[in-house]
């Protein structure tokens, strides 16, 4: 593949208003100057890798995302350091993620250092959108991925678009979250979409989504498809729970989202006194555990939402259920503020999680 161009706005943000934009980023309220475009066409493969003025696109009202769907994406983000230098988390993950997406959804894989070069570049060229990092902020990274080709026959397209958007955010849930067991919807079964991180995941959760704040809850708690029985994900997180016995457990993968945050939590479990278990978990293991006392705390993760205090449930069998004292648990603070520590630098890497962009 050629080197990547770039061509520069003409109408860049002034240093005022992206000021303004950074002191209240929200989430996808402001974007950055410039994204990165890449081209792919079966038979000449990735092509003409470009850095460009951020603005709409012209497609094919045929275009095949549009009518089936063939769209997957990623989540990153980067931090700056006190010293001002700019880093990201484990984006080899989220690469090698984007890679195991495309080959479910029928697309065109994306080599792995052109993900994360492209990533870098983006990052590197907008490092002035990189919040101060006060509160958490930090600059989200949106790479996605469309089917790009013309086409109403049903069949995986010819031709697809990489992009790499950016938009500064501040933490995507300023609240502790209650969780609504919907008894209506699923989000994934075996050998569905379920591990692969693509838009029809989340359009198909909208609904339950509504139905979660109809009652008095933040986020769905995803149950499997076949019995509505076991935990799976909440919308837009991973799910884990810490035990009376000092265990941090949470559902297998299969049919949910390997998130990155999740993989990192588990890796952290030890060195806060807690034995990382991933089995199956059954909703009502919760709603008894969170009753009895044995689930002392739950909580959610992902890179948007890193560690978000999961505080009740509700659910039609058992009406409300309150975690603990109905605060965030003390192990829950720990692991959140040992991640972000990681993240922004303030705490050993021992891992070698991450890297620095500039
Ligand atoms: C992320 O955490 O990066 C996600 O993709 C969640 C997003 C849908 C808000």
């Amino acid at each position: 593949m050629a080197e990547f161009s770039l061509t520069r706005t003409t109408h860049p943000t002034s240093p005022a208003v992206r000021q303004a934009a950074l002191a209240d980023p929200g989430f996808g309220r402001h974007y950055v100057d410039h994204m990165v475009v890449i081209d792919y066409v079966e038979g000449d493969g990735w092509q003409d890798p470009r850095i460009l003025p951020m603005s709409d696109w012209s497609l094919h009202p045929a275009a095949a995302v549009l009518h089936y769907g063939q769209e997957i994406f990623e989540g990153l983000k980067a931090y700056r350091r006190d010293d001002d230098s700019i880093w990201l988390f484990r984006p080899d993950r989220n690469a090698a993620r984007f890679v195991n997406s495309a080959r479910r959804l029928g697309m065109a894989e994306l080599p792995e250092d052109v993900f994360v070069e492209a990533v870098e570049r983006i990052v590197a060229l907008e490092r002035d959108w990189v919040p101060a990092g006060e509160n958490e902020q930090s600059l989200y990274i949106r790479p996605f991925m469309i089917a790009s080709e013309a086409l109403l026959g049903v069949r995986e397209a010819k031709s697809y678009r990489f992009s790499v958007i950016c938009t500064p955010v501040g933490p995507y849930y300023s609240e502790p979250v209650k969780l609504w067991i919907t008894p209506n919807y699923t989000r994934a079964a075996i050998g569905g979409t379920g591990e692969a991180k693509c838009g029809g995941n989340y359009a198909a959760s909208l609904v339950a989504t509504e139905e979660a704040y109809a009652n008095g809850c933040g986020q769905v708690l995803w149950t499997d498809g076949a019995e509505h029985k076991w935990v799976e994900e909440c919308g837009t997180m991973n799910v884990m729970f810490v035990t009376a016995d000092g265990e941090l457990l949470t559902p297998s993968l299969g049919s949910i989202l390997p998130g990155v945050t999740r993989d990192s939590i588990l890796k952290l479990a030890d060195a806060h006194g807690l034995k990382a278990v991933e089995r199956p978990i059954s909703v009502d293991e919760v709603l008894d555990g969170v009753e009895s006392g044995q689930i002392t705390e739950v909580f959610a993760c992902g890179t948007a939402a890193v560690v978000t205090p999961i505080v009740g449930f509700n659910s039609p069998q058992r009406g409300v259920a309150v975690v603990g004292d109905g605060q965030p648990g003390p192990k829950t603070e720990e692991i959140r503020r040992h991640l972000v520590d990681i993240q922004f630098g303030r705490a050993e890497d021992t891992f070698g999680w991450t890297r620095k962009v500039c």
